[in-house]
């Protein structure tokens, strides 16, 4: 039986998924085998001995401590694009009042008042006036799961777009309007756009390569934020508002500096709050949860690499360890001498860690063994699965 933890609200929808006779959730456990997360953050959070996994139903990590998991073998996983459609409508919302004064024009209207209401929202209606998107250039930074939804949305209605991004996958290559440009590098797409939006996670690299982004921008540029807000620093961004190099910024993550600027739309984090995405990520972080630890399968990890083999009958040893010379050959050895055999092996590495699956036959790793594998100095966690 597992004890899994929920940090915040859990779409029933995904919770249900979990076989009664297997699982357990608890909010109030303290030594869990798993956590599922949301926006708790973690960080000063312990982490019990026990605990093998973290799924957060979200993409973005930064409530996590995930370099202390690394080092205790815990794998973190999050869900990408699960929450995908629901962020690019959003954006695709926000393009559109970063544009057309439609915020000014609610907050005026609310206040007028008598019988000539109908005289005066026509009179008014020209210190509302705004461009239109279409044929405007739309720079995306960050062509994941989101940004291709965005990009492939935005052309259709009409941008042209411009998409940014150095680790690009396959599946979202072939996913991506033909279309949409790609920029060669990420001063192409700060001189081209008229409307920027960032789709990328908060990270030292990330910080960096948008550190000059202000500098370079074209003039009047709307920059859309609803990635995370850390991503560009905001004194920077008020004097930039000031002297009208951004003319409008949208952002679900606003600090107490610029919610009173005239030019910020800020809205609260609610790039996935619709009840499809909450399902979807909950849905999809459960999965994964569930065949990490009924079958040692890892899926859409953040600190290890996809590894998978298909369930079957019998005995699977687990083992994350440093990516480091001849450990699968210590393992092997080690299942060797207890005369075990291997029928089937994945193996992959990440950086500096790596993990690795063995169905096996002929026995059952014994505590000393496992003792022995526990002890070598780089394998950080070893566990043995029975089906
Ligand atoms: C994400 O990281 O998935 C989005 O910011 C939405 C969320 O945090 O729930």
């Amino acid at each position: 039986m597992y004890t899994i933890k929920t940090l915040n609200h859990i779409s029933p929808v995904g919770l249900l998924r979990l076989p009664a006779e297997l699982f357990t959730v608890d909010a109030k456990s303290e030594n869990p085998a798993a956590i599922l997360v949301r926006s708790a953050d973690m960080h000063a959070a312990p982490l019990g001995g026990d605990l093998l996994c973290v799924a957060r139903a979200g993409a973005g990590v930064n409530n996590i401590p995930v370099d202390k998991c690394s080092e205790k073998g815990i794998v973190v996983f999050n869900t990408p694009g699960a929450n995908a459609n629901a962020v690019k409508e959003l954006v695709i919302c926000s393009l559109l009042l970063s544009s057309r004064d439609i915020c000014g024009g609610i907050a005026w209207a609310r206040g007028l008042a008598g019988d000539d209401v109908p005289a005066q929202v026509e009179k008014g209606k020209s210190s509302f006036t705004g461009p239109e998107i279409a044929g405007k250039t739309l720079g995306i930074i960050g062509v994941g799961a989101i940004g291709v939804k965005i990009a492939n949305a935005a052309h259709a209605l009409g941008m042209d777009v411009l998409g940014y991004d150095p680790y690009m996958t396959v599946n979202s290559a072939l996913e991506l309007s033909r279309n949409v440009r790609l920029a060669y590098n990420i001063n192409q797409i700060f001189a081209e756009s008229d409307y920027l939006t960032l789709h990328v996670p908060l990270n030292k690299e990330t910080k960096e390569t948008l550190a000059d982004m202000l500098s370079q921008v074209k003039t009047g540029v709307r920059i859309i934020n609803l990635a995370r807000g850390g991503l560009i620093e905001t004194d920077a961004l008020l004097a930039a508002l000031d002297n009208g190099t951004v003319s409008c910024y949208v952002t679900d993550f606003p600090d107490a500096k610029l919610l009173t600027h005239q030019n910020v739309i800020p809205v609260p984090h609610l790039g996935a709050s619709t009840p499809e995405s909450e399902d979807n990520c909950a849905r999809m972080a459960v999965d994964q949860l569930s065949d990490y630890l009924r079958y040692g399968n890892i899926k859409n990890s953040v600190n290890f690499p996809d590894v998978e083999l298909p369930p079957v009958k019998g005995i699977r040893l687990c083992v994350i360890h440093e990516n480091r010379p001849n450990i699968i050959g210590d393992i092997s050895s080690a299942m060797g001498g207890a005369g075990i055999n291997i029928e089937n092996m994945a193996s992959k590495s990440s950086k500096d860690l790596a993990y690795t699956l063995l169905d096996l036959s002929g026995g059952t790793p014994s505590g000393a063994v496992l003792d022995r594998l526990r002890g070598h100095g780089h394998i950080i966690r070893a566990r043995v699965l029975k089906a």
